[in-house]
């Protein structure tokens, strides 16, 4: 068995210097007088202890991300489970889709995989299938407001639907809100007017968008007595709106991503087109609406910080299918790797956020929210992935360190306040500063348990 020593374990509710003692895959116990059982024991003096990290938002292989073989990068980061989106293909079963998916990163993924599912071909008894997902796994399905015109949207008799069935199954409903129409009122204008560079992109879709979408999802489910989840938020409007419903009694729930934390809107005016790395839906915002999104996981009105990473196979190439016309810019901003890194340094280290929460927002939320009951805590009879985090190391964000594959990062630059020293998948060490030492492949499949957090207080009614 092995003994990690003398680390300041961090957990979602406290820190305290202690050992893990790891039997196999799994964490036997946590305490002190634990040397007796060991074998193999690694000093952590000095540095922190945290569970692996929790990506309860990736696109391996949807919306153009390049596929599992760049997971090497989410495990340097800290990540050791990635929660990634099943693309639906025209006439696959939600159930079909999945195992298409899992095979893609069967033997292939360097961390272990969960999914969610998609629904992008509404079918006669889509919401029926909500039933066979717990068998694959599954236990929650995303639905789009947005992208109308593609496969993704769905209307909302359809959303309504399934949400109605969601409740019956304990499937958590994921819903991608902004509301296409405005968006489309917005592109019309700014093409009218010739806008049509990068920055265009998030005109189309101000914060209006995003929140009215918010406000109307939230009815939605209150009509269908289904909690709900918002994937992505990035305005202050719908962070107060998902707040509001569930301190009123909804179980209405939310995450934000990396990128709305700390990239603002001047990244999409950067000039030769280089503003199109930066095109993602909902857009980059402002400072406000950071400094809102910040105070929002502080408190809980978020409950989970995800990457959204999406790097586009074809890296830059790909967004410059738009050069000329924002519309055309496929959307997605690579971010597996640095999650953890720009949550403590620009949260932890410049204090906006506890060490605590820090460790809820990476790990602990998002497993509980997935319905993976054995992932994101250090605790017995949890899996044993951790990071060994070294808080005095100082270094850049930089490309030649980016194993994400697509020959640029969106956080180039930005200051590393520590750095995961060792990561550890199910007791193997994957990673070590900053480089991939595992196997690859060696990445596992992990099935989710229905009846996931935004079940924890259920509490809908109908209006
Ligand atoms: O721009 C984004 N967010 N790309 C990924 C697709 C999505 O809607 O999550
Ligand atoms: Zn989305
Ligand atoms: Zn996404």
């Amino acid at each position: 068995m092995k003994l990690i020593k003398n680390g300041i374990i961090l957990t979602a509710e406290t820190e305290f210097e202690g050992d893990i003692l790891v039997d196999g895959e799994v964490i036997r116990a946590v305490g002190r007088g634990l040397d007796g059982l060991a074998d193999d024991i690694i000093d952590a003096s000095g540095k922190y202890i945290f569970p692996g990290g929790v990506d309860e938002h990736t696109h391996f292989g949807s919306f153009g991300g390049r596929l599992f073989e760049t997971t090497e990068a989410a495990a340097v980061g800290g990540t050791t489970t990635v929660v990634d989106f099943a693309p639906q293909d025209k006439g696959d079963s939600l159930g079909a889709a999945i195992e298409k998916h899992a095979a893609r990163a069967a033997g292939v993924s360097c961390v272990d995989f969960g999914f969610h599912s998609m629904v992008m071909d509404m079918q006669a008894d889509t919401a029926d299938q909500l039933k066979e997902l717990p068998e694959h796994g599954v236990s929650c399905v995303k639905m789009f407001m947005a992208y109308k015109g593609t496969p993704f949207y769905m209307e909302d008799a359809s959303i309504l639907k399934v949400m109605n069935e969601s409740r019956r199954h304990g499937i958590t409903m994921m819903v991608h809100a902004e509301n296409p129409d405005m968006i489309s009122f917005y592109t019309e204008r700014l093409k009218a007017e010739g806008r049509l560079e990068p920055i265009s992109h998030a005109f189309s879709r101000p914060p209006v968008t995003e929140e009215e979408a918010v406000r109307h999802a939230i009815v939605m489910a209150r009509v269908a007595e289904a909690p709900l989840f918002i994937v992505h938020v990035s305005t202050r409007g719908a962070m107060e709106a998902i707040r509001d419903a569930y301190a009123g009694g909804q179980s209405v729930y939310g995450e934000t991503c990396t990128h709305y934390l700390v990239l603002d809107t001047s990244f999409l005016a950067l000039p030769d087109f280089e503003g199109a790395k930066y095109v993602c839906a909902p857009p980059l915002r402002t400072r406000e609406h950071q400094q809102a999104l910040w105070e929002g996981i502080d408190k809980g009105w978020l409950n989970a910080v995800s990457s959204d990473h999406c790097a586009l196979a074809g890296g830059f190439e790909t967004k410059k299918e738009g050069l000329g016309d924002f519309t055309k810019i496929p959307n997605g901003i690579p971010g597996v790797q640095n999650r953890i890194s720009v949550l403590w340094s620009q949260g932890v280290a410049k204090g906006r956020i506890s060490k605590q929460r820090f460790v809820d927002l990476i790990a602990t939320a998002p497993a509980k929210n997935s319905g993976l009951a054995k992932k994101g805590q250090i605790a017995p009879g949890f899996d044993a992935d951790f990071v060994i985090f070294d808080p005095g190391y100082r270094g850049i964000m930089t490309q030649k360190d980016n194993l994400e594959g697509i020959g640029y990062g969106a956080f180039e630059g930005f200051e590393m306040i520590g750095r995961p020293e060792q990561v550890f998948l199910r007791g193997m060490l994957i990673a070590e500063n900053g480089r991939f030492t595992g196997r690859k492949g060696c990445g596992r499949r992990i099935f989710a348990k229905p009846y996931a957090a935004a079940y924890d207080h259920y509490r809908s009614e109908p209006l």
